[in-house]
């Protein structure tokens, strides 16, 4: 009597184990609380939900606030006081021209700004800031296009605004460098480019040179 209950019942906890189980999609039902279902953190890798995550305030069953952007015109935390007011567009290229470092360039900290050239740009426009650093090698390095020689006369006439608008949106094959460098540190590299391009005089010094006195230091 008993081994006959088991057996029965054994069997209807089968039936329903399996049967409970099936390849078919159901609907999750409805989310009542969505900002609670979905994390409005950004998870590094996650994927996100065009349809959920969206940037249009406007748009149907929009239903989670979440932004990728910051709102225009604030600064980051630990940022300077400076917001950069020219898009990324071929009219902003035009405007950046009127940009000038907002930092006091006198007492800027040159050792630094360097190591921060060396470490972001260097591989590329080379240490001596001839564009011709490890990634190009004139042309033999992995990198497929030109970096620019800041010591060219074009580069040297270059508005520094103009420069940091190309490394905050980036130029043809040149990312923007607004995520590794802080607007503080992209002007600090534009200041020390523009401090070394000085240094070495606007117009080639070499030809004045009288090719009968031996030069005391190097060209
Ligand atoms: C991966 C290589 C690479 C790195 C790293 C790199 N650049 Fe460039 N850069 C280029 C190339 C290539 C160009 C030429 C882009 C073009 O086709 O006009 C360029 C162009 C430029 C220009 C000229 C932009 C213009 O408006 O014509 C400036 C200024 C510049 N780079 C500054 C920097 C600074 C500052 C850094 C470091 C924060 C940097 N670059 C890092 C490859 C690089």
């Amino acid at each position: 009597m008993m081994k006959k209950v088991l057996i029965v019942s054994l069997g209807v906890i089968t039936l329903a184990a399996t049967t409970g189980c099936s390849k078919v999609r159901r609907s999750p039902g409805s989310i009542y609380a969505p900002d609670m279902t979905y994390s409005r953190a950004y998870e590094t890798y996650a994927g996100l939900d065009s349809n959920k995550f969206t940037n249009d305030p406007n748009k149907a069953g929009n239903k989670i606030f979440y932004n990728h952007q910051p709102v225009e015109g604030t600064i980051a935390e630990g940022g300077i006081l400076y917001s950069y007011p020219y898009k990324n567009d071929s009219a902003g290229y035009a405007q950046s021209a009127k940009e000038v470092n907002p930092l006091d360039v006198a007492s800027l900290d040159m050792k630094e700004a360097e190591r921060l050239y060396l470490i972001n740009c260097g591989i590329c426009h080379g240490s001596k800031l001839d564009g011709n650093g490890p990634l190009w090698k004139g042309g033999d390095g992995p990198y497929p296009a030109a970096p620019k020689n800041f010591m060219d006369a074009a580069m040297k006439s270059m508005p520094e605004g103009t420069m940091y608008h190309s490394v905050t949106y980036g130029k043809n094959t040149m990312g923007s460098y607004a995520s590794q460098l802080t607007v503080k540190q992209r002007w600090e590299v534009i200041a020390f480019i523009k401090q070394k391009q000085g240094a070495t005089g606007g117009a080639p010094a070499a030809a004045k040179a009288d090719s009968t006195t031996a030069p005391k230091a190097k060209p």
